[in-house]
């Protein structure tokens, strides 16, 4: 599986020491605010549970899927529910935890759904961001990196469903997914 990959892009190290300083940024901002971290399935869980586990305030979890690519490598710009929140964000203070913006489709979906249902606020906080591949306007409050065009996998992120368990973020080498 390694040798499917060009380079490391993003060390877990260097993941982890940012996981750090998004966890203490989000602490301060959300200080007795309980907020409901919100994992959007599946590439955002291995940032998720390193997030939340750096973070000291009170909050409570929920899971949501949706799907935006298929298999192929470039976001269609549909986006599917597939898991809703299992609790009501009525006055929460909602936070959507992802691993990538890329088109920004997932999001904006997301969070035209989720405002409807009138949280006290409603903020993203990505890994990666692709700002360079936006087709919509969308803005993550808390980013860990801004990252090229490249197609990565890795730390959650797949291509046909591998590779979300390499604990780096690398890039893909183009023949296998040109195959
Ligand atoms: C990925 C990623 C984001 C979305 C970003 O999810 O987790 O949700 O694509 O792309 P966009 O900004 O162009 O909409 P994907 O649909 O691949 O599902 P997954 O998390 O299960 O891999």
């Amino acid at each position: 599986m390694q040798n499917d990959i060009q380079q490391i892009l993003i060390s877990n190290e260097r993941i982890l020491a940012r996981c750090e300083e998004l966890a203490k940024e989000l602490d301060r901002d959300y200080e007795g605010k309980k907020p409901l971290m919100v994992c959007v399935l599946k590439g955002s869980v291995l940032f998720f549970s390193d997030l939340v586990k750096r973070m000291k305030i009170r909050q409570d979890f929920d899971f949501m899927s949706v799907s935006s690519y298929g298999s192929n490598t470039y976001s269609s710009g549909r986006v599917k529910l597939i898991k809703d929140l299992n609790s009501s964000i009525e006055g929460r203070h909602v936070i959507i935890v992802e691993d990538i913006v890329d088109t920004g489709h997932t999001l904006s979906y997301l969070k035209m759904m989720l405002n409807e249902r009138k949280p006290a606020s409603l903020k993203v906080c990505t890994l990666l961001d692709k700002k360079c591949r936006r087709t919509v306007e969308l803005e993550a409050e808390y980013v860990g990196f801004d990252i090229d065009d490249y197609f990565v996998v890795g730390y959650g992120l797949d291509y046909d469903e591998e590779y979300r368990n390499l604990p780096f973020v690398g890039i893909l080498k183009p023949e296998v997914y040109k195959k």
